[in-house]
């Protein structure tokens, strides 16, 4: 039986230099980039095995950056989900976060919560924005919570607390722009993930590529420590 890419993740890397390389500003690979993330999750919603697509957005390191780009990052989501709010609905995807939102923008965090509450009962995909997120930090937040909680520290204790292993185990899990490291990303949910590392720079990034990637996921062995 042939691999199932059920759950789907992405390091979406590559704006800064895709812009550079055209003499433009960082932040207008950023705004190009958004326009991927249209195009990946419209496809990804019409994939009949692809049910969670996550995706990358801003990591807890993010935050080095110059506050123009980090603010920039802040309007440009905004804009992004009240702009798309009409492609969730006609395709039918249900919007979910992980990370720490509490260090955003009041304004954005309102965004947030009304976009996952006007798709909460969509089921054809569910797409993950990882936002303000670094999965040491969720795996230090679940180990508090269960010791203050004073419960056993297990894998399986670990695994329901942590925030994103509500959405299961990574099949797939791809990093545009050249890089080949995870960069504090699902490392507890990739511990048997497939990786995939493109030259491709986020916003020259398509579904035909990812189409590409799933035909190959299909043909590795995924042993699980078995034999
Ligand atoms: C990824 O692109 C997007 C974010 C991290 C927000 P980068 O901005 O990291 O682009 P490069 O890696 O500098 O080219
Ligand atoms: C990873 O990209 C984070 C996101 C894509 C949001 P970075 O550009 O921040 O990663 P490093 O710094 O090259 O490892
Ligand atoms: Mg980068």
């Amino acid at each position: 039986m042939s691999n199932i890419a059920r759950h789907v993740a992405i390091i979406m890397d590559g704006n800064g230099r895709w812009a550079q390389e055209r003499g433009l500003k960082r932040v207008k690979g950023h705004e190009r980039g958004a326009e991927t993330v249209r195009s990946v999750t419209t496809f990804a919603s019409n994939h009949p095995e692809i049910e969670v697509l996550t995706l990358y957005a801003f990591s807890t390191e993010n935050w080095k950056r110059p506050k123009m780009e980090v603010d920039f990052l802040m309007r440009l989501l905004n804009r992004y989900l009240k702009n798309e709010m009409n492609t969730y609905i006609k395709h039918q995807i249900r919007f979910e976060t992980i990370g720490d939102l509490s260090r955003f923008p009041a304004a954005l965090q309102n965004q947030i919560s009304l976009m996952k509450e006007r798709t909460k009962e969509f089921k054809r995909l569910t797409q993950v924005l990882a936002l303000n997120y670094g999965s040491q930090d969720e795996i230090a937040r679940a180990a508090k919570s269960l010791c203050e909680a004073k419960k056993e520290i297990s894998v399986k204790s670990l695994q329901e607390s942590i925030e994103s292993s509500k959405f299961g185990p990574v099949d797939i899990l791809v990093r545009t722009g050249g890089d080949q490291r995870l960069s504090n990303f699902l490392l507890w949910q990739s511990a048997y993930a497939e990786l995939f590392f493109t030259q491709t720079l986020w916003p020259d990034f398509n579904p035909d590529e990812l189409e590409t990637i799933i035909s190959q996921f299909k043909q590795r062995t995924r042993r699980f420590g078995g034999i």
